[in-house]
């Protein structure tokens, strides 16, 4: 099926044009990064105006770059959440408007099972695998055994790992989204330099917690004030990254034992994170296990990603209701109720 797929959960208005949920033909991605900066954090009612502006020009770009006609999509793919709500409203209502107007079926779509699915867009993986998904809301572990089919295994019980590097990097003085900013000067500071506890680590479960790492960042700072830049500030880089990164791979090892996984799929934003991707592929090295972590332009948040599950679903004919709604929060376990 050739598919148009839509996200406005957050602060990108995205769209793009994926044929048989695998090749991509285009994919447009407006950022409000810079908007939302000046604010040092996602301000809801401005990320909905800034979609409304948005969203038509993205849609138009993505048919055209793809080189079709409006009249060649079979189908619309939207994210139904989680997000923001007035956010989700933007791209969903420009999905189903669209879909009604050309009489084309639209699914609605979970975010997180978009940004796992997103390795599938360069090599497809076998079912079952496991899932470890770093984002801005989530740290969650899956064991993924279809479309639809998730059972989670491990998740944070505060703060998201994305949330972590953005509230610690806001407090060593650096602009929102402080993530990316933490994984440039990681590379040239010394992870052993500053001691940050691993909360929850050796407590034997698979939940996450970030938010005393966070504070332990705070009371660093209050004891060693950090100019910008400085030597010092890369040393603390580094080592808030070995922290986070120590935890999510003990973690990550822990499932892939205890679930018999042959295969990890890491996704979501942190997923770009060069420490991460390092520290998984040696992982999976010494397990002998498969890995798939998208390319760094499919691991934050983009349209296409949800081509792939939205093209199993309305392949398989599980296309959303016109009456369906957007869901600001939603239980990745519990889509698999609505399968057949
Ligand atoms: O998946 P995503 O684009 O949006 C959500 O669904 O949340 O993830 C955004 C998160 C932000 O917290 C951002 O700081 C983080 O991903 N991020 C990174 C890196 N690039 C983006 N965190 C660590 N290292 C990076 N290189
Ligand atoms: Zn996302």
């Amino acid at each position: 099926m050739l598919l148009l797929a839509i996200e406005t959960s957050c602060d990108e208005t995205a769209a793009a044009v994926v044929r048989d949920g695998r090749e991509v033909l285009s994919s447009v991605i407006s950022s409000q990064v810079a908007i939302h900066a000046e604010y040092g954090g996602v301000v809801p009612e401005i990320a909905s105006r800034k979609h409304l502006e948005m969203i038509c020009p993205v849609i138009s770009q993505a048919v055209g770059d793809a080189g079709i006609a409006m009249s060649d999509i079979e189908g619309v793919a939207v994210t139904r959440g989680p997000g923001l709500s007035g956010a989700l409203l933007v791209g969903f209502s420009a999905a189903k408007a669209i879909a009604a107007s050309r009489g084309i079926p639209f699914v609605g779509v979970h975010h997180i099972e978009g940004h796992i699915f997103a390795a599938f867009l360069e090599q497809r993986v076998e079912f079952p695998f496991l899932a470890l998904v770093v984002s801005g809301g989530h740290t969650h572990l899956y064991h993924v055994e279809g479309f639809g089919r998730y059972t989670t295994l491990g998740r944070t019980i505060d703060d998201a790992a994305g949330e972590a590097f953005d509230k610690s990097a806001k407090i060593m003085g650096m602009p929102y989204p402080g993530g990316a900013l933490i994984d440039k000067r990681a590379c040239s500071g010394n992870p052993d330099a500053v001691r940050l506890p691993r909360p929850l680590m050796h407590d034997g479960t698979l939940k996450f917690s970030f938010s005393g790492l966070k504070t332990a960042v705070l009371q660093h700072v209050a004891k060693h004030p950090i100019t910008i830049p400085s030597q010092d500030l890369d040393d603390l880089c580094a080592s808030f990254q070995q922290a986070v990164c120590d935890v999510l791979v003990f973690k990550t090892e822990s499932a892939i034992n205890q679930s018999g996984a042959r295969h990890l799929v890491v996704a979501g934003g942190v997923a770009c994170n060069s420490g991460l991707r390092s520290r998984m592929t040696q992982l999976c090295h010494k397990l002998q296990i498969g890995l798939s972590i998208p390319h760094p332009s499919l691991c934050g948040d983009n349209a296409a990603m949800l081509a792939v599950p939205g093209d199993y679903y309305l392949s398989n004919r599980l296309n959303s209701p016109w009456a369906q709604d957007v869901t600001a929060t939603w239980d990745m376990d519990s889509i698999k109720e609505l399968l057949p």
